[in-house]
């Protein structure tokens, strides 16, 4: 799991005037909305003495906690300590301060930068171009996965896997002349992407069939951006698409929360996207029940540990995009950090865009794999 990536933390719809917690890189944080309706991210763990700072209430534009009462403004900054007494309720301390993420709302979702990276450095967020113009339609869903992020999104990436998980759309391994063709592969910074004809049977679903009801060539692909989100273009006839877009948080490295956005340009009425929803629950259960089981959990750690074919260059170049950015010291040390919570007295958070401008922190921030370059200001080990 990586730090310095944006990460949809919830439906924007679902958050109101509660405080809500969320897991994500195996912390937890609150998010709440202030007076203004403005939503904010903080650690979920109050300073003073550990509680959950979603178990409180929003007052004013402040979180209160629900042990002794203390309030931490959107920015992280502590407004009140009630035992401190009148005049002198806002007198916190300097590392009177929780850790704040940047919040940026978004195609519905609301999205979290989980890390420091100063403003101009931070990766985007995965956009969609077609979310809100006319000719495109939304459907969305939630789902979570009892697996890895990152295979879930290697499954996403992986042009082999359709014929014989779909038997929706591919002829389930029964063809003599079945071959995964040579994918055109672009890429830039934050991913690679590619596009590819599938041989694919006729729809069965009557609804589906009055797109596509010939059994020619489709023209699909995929691409990532970051290391966990992806999106799927599936162009059912030249003119007909759909394009998936899958915003996948890990919730910690054995589970995921996954946010489906579903654009469509043809069948717009909204009866149909029952339909449509009904169609992506049941593909992404074809992809579950093979996911959740693999073995390792994780991408072993060197690749001769697995045999990868041309298929599976995708993946290669995925991982290639995971070393570069472990180098870069963002990867969380996950060994590192369950030995040091074993004993159940310690507790971390990752580190927010202020710690590169206030150095005294209550929490130690989260232990970080050693990059390659051992004078990054990012490289951090728990003390
Ligand atoms: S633990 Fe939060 S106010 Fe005491
Ligand atoms: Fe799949």
């Amino acid at each position: 799991m990586f730090i310095n990536f944006w990460y949809a933390a919830e439906w924007s719809h679902n958050l109101t005037d509660t405080p809500k917690r969320v897991r994500m890189l195996g912390h937890d944080f609150v998010l709440f909305r202030d007076s203004q309706g403005k939503a904010h991210a903080l650690s979920d763990t109050c300073i003073h003495r550990g509680a959950s700072l979603a178990g409180g209430q929003v007052r004013g534009d402040s979180v209160q906690c629900p042990y002794h009462g203390w309030r931490f403004g959107g920015d992280g900054r502590c407004t009140r300590i009630p035992s401190l007494g009148p005049g002198n309720y806002d007198k916190a301390p300097a590392r009177g301060r929780v850790d704040s993420y940047p919040v940026e709302e978004r195609y519905g979702l609301i999205h979290v930068f989980l890390g420091d990276l100063p403003e101009a450095e931070r990766p985007p967020i995965m956009a969609i171009p077609e979310y809100g113009t006319a000719g495109w339609r939304p459907t969305t869903m939630d789902y979570a996965w009892e697996s890895n992020y990152e295979r879930n999104i290697e499954n996403g990436l992986d042009p082999a896997h359709n014929e014989f998980v779909h038997p929706t759309h591919g002829y389930a391994g029964e063809r003599d002349d079945y071959a995964v063709k040579e994918p055109a592969i672009t890429g830039d910074d934050w991913g690679a992407r590619f596009m590819l004809t599938f041989q694919s049977p006729p729809l069965k679903n009557p609804v589906m069939r009055m797109i596509r009801n010939y059994d020619g060539d489709l023209e699909a692909g995929t691409g990532h951006v970051g290391p966990n989100n992806m999106y799927t273009y599936i162009h059912l006839t030249p003119t007909r698409w759909i394009h998936q877009y899958i915003f996948e948080t890990p919730i910690d490295e054995q589970h995921t929360k996954i946010f489906l956005v579903c654009m469509r340009n043809t069948l717009l009425p909204k009866w149909v996207d029952k339909v449509i929803n009904k169609r992506n629950l049941a593909i992404a259960e074809q992809d579950r029940v093979v996911i959740e089981r693999l073995k390792p959990v994780k991408t072993p750690p060197v690749r001769t540990r697995e045999l990868l074919m041309p298929a599976d260059r995708m993946i290669g170049l995925y991982r290639d995009k995971l070393d570069e950015w472990e180098a870069k010291g963002w990867r969380i040390d996950t060994a590192t950090l369950a030995s040091a919570t074993a004993a159940g007295d310690r507790v971390f958070a990752i580190p927010s865009p202020g710690r590169r401008e206030h150095k005294a922190w209550v929490l130690e921030s989260v232990p970080l794999k050693a990059g390659a370059d051992a004078d990054t200001p990012r490289l951090r080990a728990a003390s």
